[in-house]
């Protein structure tokens, strides 16, 4: 992994108290934890965020030393150039429409670019309209359907955003 622009916290204001975004570590796993699974009905397990802990973008939001919300993100290599891939992203059910959710996924994909991402790709629930939504105000557009994407049977939404 490269130098990563997020050396330090980078602290926003929110409605609420401030937010600082930087690089998780393993003692915020626990927290990441909780919060996927108050915000999935199927929760990664938890060695999946201990897998992910060197990821170019596996990053957190704090706020009084709370984490309150979390993305996870890498880059393939792909014929030459990298995908970047936002693979998880969630902010505690307590601290949503604050921005965090916003501010989390700006870092991240700053974080993707710097890795030598081309373009980004995300999956979510065609239910989603929340994270649909937030992915939209940042150019992110559907590029494919999968059927049955999800356990349950829900399709999921392929979107993709080019650097
Ligand atoms: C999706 C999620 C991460 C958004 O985080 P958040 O901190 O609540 O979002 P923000 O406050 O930063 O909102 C940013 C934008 O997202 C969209 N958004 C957020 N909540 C929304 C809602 N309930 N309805 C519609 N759009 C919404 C809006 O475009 C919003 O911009 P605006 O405030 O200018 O309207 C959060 O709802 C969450 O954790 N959901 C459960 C987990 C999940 O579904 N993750 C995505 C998996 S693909």
């Amino acid at each position: 992994m490269g130098p990563s622009v997020l050396a330090g916290t980078v602290t926003t204001t929110g409605a609420h108290t401030s937010v600082g975004i930087r690089a998780a570590d393993r003692a915020d796993l626990l927290d990441v934890f909780h919060i996927e699974k108050q915000s999935f009905a199927q929760p990664w397990p938890y060695a999946a965020f201990e897998r992910l802990l060197d990821a170019p973008a596996f990053l957190v939001a704090e706020a009084d030393e709370e984490v309150v919300g979390y993305v996870v993100a890498d880059t393939v290599p792909n014929h030459g150039t990298s995908i970047g891939h936002i693979k998880d992203i969630a902010v505690a059910p307590d601290r949503r429409g604050e921005g965090v959710g916003r501010s989390l996924l700006s870092k991240a994909l700053m974080e993707l670019f710097v890795d030598g991402a081309g373009r980004v790709k995300l999956e979510v629930r065609e239910s989603n309209e929340p994270a649909q939504q937030l992915y939209a105000d940042f150019d992110f557009e559907v590029h494919h359907i999968v059927s049955n994407y999800y356990d349950d049977g829900e399709d999921a939404y392929v979107m993709v955003r080019e650097a």
